[in-house]
């Protein structure tokens, strides 16, 4: 039968704490180290103790590490050379002193070398962080335990910065989407209610007109003919931009009526074959939700048709207990969402960041996952309780 395991736990400030497997994550009972130390058999020791002399040293920062470092090449180097002058050199064995200075000089570079390179490792990871936020993934901070307590000083100040910015980003950008929600939506209703009525009015005028003209004047009919047809096509292009600033549906009957008619629209305009998969979102959602699952799905499918050269194309959202899962694949020819969202082209990338900025903004997240020729997936999580005035 397996027994479980005795352990020696010894920390960072040289107490001891013992246990067994078992209870080792419960809590520990912590004894003196000296009394318990030799008393027992352990069948393992967990060892965090580090000696204070070399703790001290390696918390200093790095320019007094070097200092430290060279002071104590140079201290043996000046011991040894005046006790290898004293016995060689005397001798005539200058190429074996001569070989001692070269080989202190190769040690003092590689002492100093190690110690830049282990001082500077602290940014490299900065630099990884920096990269990692700018190709999307913001939520990345640097990591902050570091030997050098400057280093430890500047990542703490870099992620509190990194902290704040991205918090002042999100409330700008979401007044910026607010705003333009709210734009959209008066605009949307202007060209319902006003342009649309002036256009009818319009429409009427021209067909009562027709109903008086004589049949002696065919010239002057088949031109109020033309009038007539080219002021409908007006007014249903107008109906048409207004649905898509924002569709009234969405407001009145909610995403899955919306999206349905707004992906209906989309094949009959594109061509291209969506089979749009709504499971159990027919329950309405938050305001913010509809709007933002809305946009990001027109985002997708509108860059499906410019860009992707595809047949077809999936869209499926999905209600889970706490969340919904919405993935849009197409066949097309994909591309590379790193690059373009490194691109430092100010005007690429925008529909991609947009749909990020969006789903982030209530707390979701998304992923393009995309490589050229292999077709696009964009994969995408948000929480239902969204927390209440983002948008
Ligand atoms: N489904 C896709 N298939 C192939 N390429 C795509 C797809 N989606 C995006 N892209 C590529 O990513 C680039 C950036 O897309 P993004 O939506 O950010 O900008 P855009 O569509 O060019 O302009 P807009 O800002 O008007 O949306 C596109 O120019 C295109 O090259
Ligand atoms: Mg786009």
């Amino acid at each position: 039968m397996n027994r479980p395991c005795s352990l020696l736990n010894v920390d960072s400030k040289m107490e001891i704490a013992e246990s067994t497997t078992e209870e080792a994550v419960a809590s520990p009972r912590t004894t003196p180290v000296e009394k318990k130390a030799k008393q027992d058999a352990w069948d393992r020791c967990v060892c965090d103790y580090i000696n204070p002399v070399v703790d001290k040293v390696r918390r200093r920062p790095l320019f007094q590490k070097v200092i430290i470092a060279n002071t104590t090449l140079i201290v043996i180097g000046a011991v040894m050379g005046l006790y290898l002058e004293k016995r060689y050199f005397d001798q005539g064995a200058v190429g074996f002193v001569g070989l001692f200075v070269f080989s202190g000089l190769a040690l003092s570079i590689l002492v100093n070398y190690v110690l830049v390179r282990l001082a500077f490792r602290p940014l490299d990871d900065v630099a990884e962080a920096m990269k990692a936020i700018r190709a999307g993934h913001r939520g990345i901070r640097v990591p902050e335990v570091t030997d050098d307590p400057q280093m430890e000083e500047l990542s703490k100040s870099l992620n509190a910065m990194l902290n704040s910015l991205d918090s002042q980003r999100k409330r700008a950008a979401a007044s910026v989407i607010q705003a333009q929600e709210e734009e959209r939506k008066r605009i949307a209703r202007e060209l319902h209610d006003e342009t649309s009525q002036s256009l009818t009015s319009l429409i009427i005028g021209i067909r009562m007109v027709q109903e008086v003209i004589p049949d002696t004047m065919p010239d002057l009919r088949e031109r109020l003919k033309a009038i007539n047809e080219q002021a409908h096509e007006t007014l249903n292009e107008v109906h048409n931009m207004a649905i898509r600033l924002r569709p009234s549906v969405l407001d009145d009957l909610g995403l899955s009526a919306a999206l349905r008619s707004y992906v209906k629209e989309f094949i009959a305009n594109t061509g291209i074959a969506v089979n749009l998969q709504l499971i159990a979102v027919n329950e309405r959602l938050s305001a913010e939700l509809e709007t933002v699952l809305y946009r990001v799905v027109q985002e997708a499918l509108t860059n499906v048709a410019r860009h992707a050269s595809a047949r077809k194309c999936q869209v499926t959202l999905r209600r889970k207990e706490s969340s919904i899962l919405g993935i849009i694949e197409d066949d097309g020819r994909g591309f590379s969402p790193q690059r373009v969202m490194m691109s430092e082209d100010q005007g690429r990338g925008l529909g991609l960041h947009g749909m990020k900025e969006r789903i982030e903004l209530v707390g979701g997240s998304l992923e393009f996952e995309s490589r050229p020729e292999e077709g696009t997936t964009i994969m995408l999580e948000v929480p239902l309780l969204i927390k209440e005035g983002i948008l």
